[in-house]
């Protein structure tokens, strides 16, 4: 079957907020009324709401970076899913490898995140992806398992249409050197089989997997190619409307 592609920009720690504004102002012109393929920006927390603002009424989806998984209460610094809702997201990324190897995050606490951005009716964009030692030792499916196991742990499956899984190979990541097509495509198999498991064969087909680790123009067309990549999360080449762009469009097939 034909899923619908989902190109997403992770700006991660990037970006002032006039900056912030101006790059969405340009993808959001840039693109038009393009709509064969799904666009999400993710820029950081203190833009969420300018940036929704700029794309009112455009095609162009708002996703935030992160997510604290409880209802209102005393938790200094952490930001929920009702206020990101609120804030204009329809996406939240959970699971990022920075996230979980650079901040420390934990399968249990990437797994009540996602819970509760799902139970709150938010897309969860949920990361998965080996380190290269684990590559090395053949480990990248024992890894994706593992991180799909704990991660979605209890997850209804009524809310399975709203998971979106993000490949990450923590080494592509920031590296220059991406996942070669056939990397990704297995790779990808593997975590729709896996997710069949879990959710079912009908949950599994429909399941939008993005590639994500150094997507740039000129690779963006064969890694979009393979027929189990439904999607990019894009870091650095995110964060220029041209470049973005490019890679928007070689998404529309
Ligand atoms: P990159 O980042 O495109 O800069 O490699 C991807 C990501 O971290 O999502």
């Amino acid at each position: 079957m034909r899923r619908k592609t989902l190109v997403a920009g992770n700006w991660k720690m990037y970006k002032l907020s006039a900056a912030a504004r101006e790059l969405a102002a340009a993808i959001r012109q840039g693109l038009g009324s393009e709509q064969r393929v799904d666009v999400a920006i993710c820029p950081p927390f203190p833009w969420l709401t300018a940036v929704a603002e700029v794309l009112r009424g455009s095609p162009i989806a708002v996703g935030a970076q992160n997510v604290y998984p409880g209802n209102e209460g005393a938790f200094t610094g952490e930001v929920n899913s009702a206020m990101l809702l609120d804030a204009g997201c329809k996406y939240v990324i959970v699971g990022h490898s920075e996230r979980r190897h650079v901040i420390g995050e934990k399968d249990q606490f990437l797994n009540d995140k996602a819970k509760a951005a799902l139970q709150a009716g938010l897309h969860v964009i949920f990361c998965v992806g080996e380190k290269l030692e684990e590559r090395d030792a053949n480990k990248t499916e024992a890894v994706l398992d593992n991180q799909l196991t704990w991660g979605l742990k209890d997850v209804p499956a009524a809310h399975a249409p709203r998971l979106v899984i993000a490949y990450e190979p923590v080494w592509a990541i920031g590296s220059g050197r991406n996942a070669t097509p056939e990397q990704a495509q297995q790779a990808h198999v593997f975590i729709r089989w896996r997710f069949s498991q879990l959710f079912g064969n009908e949950a599994a087909e429909k399941l939008v997997i993005q590639y994500g680790g150094s997507v740039k123009p000129d690779n963006a067309a064969s890694l979009l190619s393979q027929p189990d990549v439904d999607g990019a999360l894009v870091g650095g080449a995110s964060l220029q409307a041209d470049s973005f762009l490019k890679i928007i469009r070689a998404a529309v097939v």
